[in-house]
């Protein structure tokens, strides 16, 4: 039986996509005001990092000194490449959608031509922001507070009583880098983005049979955590904690075994699936992997911050739902369900589990130092209808029970780390290595 968890009510977690709302749905429990609690000295982050034990979980100011929050959102979240959202989601010329990271907020949109196009949603006249709502579809983007009005590509197409002699050209909004991989948006915060290409030649190939471009949203679910993001990114890391958490997904997936645990018997299966699944894959022009159960992932080494691989379902199981089977008709350019999993995961922000019949996208944006915005999307074949050819009652349980599974777990130790008692712990070498893989990352990310 699975396990009745806090917040699980689908009603209030999840809304389908077409009732737009401003406000996330499921507020979560209120913190106190955030400070930086124990270190009452502002902490040197040299030192913290020199004082960090390799192998060892990080010391406490990096989940939860407002410093080193704002470094993170520096360092991180206004220097790498951000998953944004669905291309499906502004499909129409005009649509858009938000994205807030930390008090940034970005427009992405497309125009009359199709080009997609990601703005600060900021007013060049004095600062207002522009759009309020989350989404919605614009034919100008028109500032609220003296209506200078841009177009959709971002140029100010109309001012009124201004002086002659400044020139509209000069007060377009200010743009921000965006990428699309066959269907997925990302957005960099940064002048000079670090180059793309790399990710794109890895994910592209891998992306493209899914058929996301041709998706569309079923149901989104957004939640705020209670917790530091990088406490999230641990989690998903790691499956040492999946046995006794994840009741619905270890029944499908290979991840929760490592050497250290696993029988003859289950090495052998892993292993028959794994060879089954690649000869079928060969044979469909599937790209694929030869390794079962979790990926390593990151490589700081290499500067490694986006991976994807397809990877085997256990026997049984054609897709990540409860029972293991499809519960929408297959998507993008598959003609046969043993696709295992598709499995996509980009720093710092994005991951998407997708099967044959849907995928599910993950993102995490800061919100503050021990607040984490978490979007989980569910998306089907676009010519798919609800009642008809997918029913969210069928389509949603698996990923929004491991999701919400995985947000209880960070909460809690959020709040075991906020307490005085709390010093570094020592990561499983054969369980936690891509914990151990997330913290070089991540302190790497941090260096001049
Ligand atoms: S602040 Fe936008 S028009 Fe004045
Ligand atoms: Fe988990």
């Amino acid at each position: 039986m699975h396990p009745k968890l806090p917040g699980t009510d689908r009603a209030k977690a999840a809304r389908p996509l077409g009732r737009p709302s401003d406000k996330l749905e499921t507020p979560r429990r209120k913190l106190p005001r955030e400070t930086s609690g124990t270190t009452s000295t502002s902490p040197h982050l040299t030192a913290l990092v020199r004082r960090r034990r390799s192998g060892w979980t990080l010391p406490q100011p990096f989940f939860r000194d407002p410093e080193i929050y704002q470094v993170d959102l520096e360092k991180i979240w206004r220097t790498g490449w951000l998953f944004a959202g669905h291309s499906c989601e502004v499909r129409k010329a005009g649509a858009y959608f938000l994205v807030p990271v930390d008090t940034d907020s970005v427009i992405i949109v497309r125009d009359r031509k199709g080009v997609l196009h990601a703005h600060h949603n900021v007013c060049r006249h004095r600062g207002s922001v522009l759009c309020d709502a989350t989404q919605g579809i614009l034919s100008r983007i028109v500032c609220p507070y003296h209506q200078w009005s841009y177009d959709l590509d971002g140029r100010l197409a109309a001012w009124r009583s201004m002086p002659a002699d400044l020139d509209r050209g000069d007060f377009g909004l200010k743009p921000v880098a965006i990428r699309e991989v066959e269907g997925l948006i990302f957005i960099s915060l940064a002048k000079t983005p670090t180059p793309f290409e790399a990710a794109y030649r890895c994910l592209a190939p891998l992306l493209r049979p899914q058929g996301f471009q041709k998706a569309k949203v079923a149901a989104a679910a957004d939640y705020r955590v209670n917790a530091n993001w990088k406490i999230v990114w641990e989690n998903n890391r790691e499956c040492y904690h999946c046995n006794a958490n994840h009741p619905q997904y270890i029944q499908a997936n290979f991840d929760h075994y490592n050497a250290d645990d696993t029988t003859p018997l289950i090495r052998q299966r892993m292993q028959e699936a794994s060879a089954r699944m690649e000869a079928r894959w060969i044979e469909s022009g599937l790209a694929t992997h030869r390794e079962t159960g979790m990926t390593p992932f990151p490589d700081a080494k290499r500067g490694i911050w986006f991976s994807g691989n397809r990877t085997p379902l256990v026997d049984g199981w054609v897709s990540e739902t409860m029972d293991g089977h499809p519960v929408a008709p297959l998507m993008g350019a598959y003609t046969d369900p043993n696709v295992g999993t598709l499995r996509i995961r980009t720093l710092p922000n994005f991951w998407n589990h997708s099967s044959c019949d849907h995928g599910v996208s993950t993102r995490l944006l800061p919100a503050g130092p021990q607040h984490t915005v978490i979007r989980v999307w569910w998306l089907v074949d676009e010519n798919a209808q609800e009642g008809r050819d997918y029913d969210l009652g069928k389509l949603m349980p698996f990923w929004q029970l491991t999701s919400e599974q995985d947000w209880e777990i960070c909460e809690r130790q959020q709040r075991g780390i906020n307490s005085s008692a709390y010093e570094p712990g020592p990561y499983s070498p054969s369980k936690e290595y891509n914990v151990e893989s997330f913290v070089q990352w991540y302190l790497k990310s941090l260096q001049p």
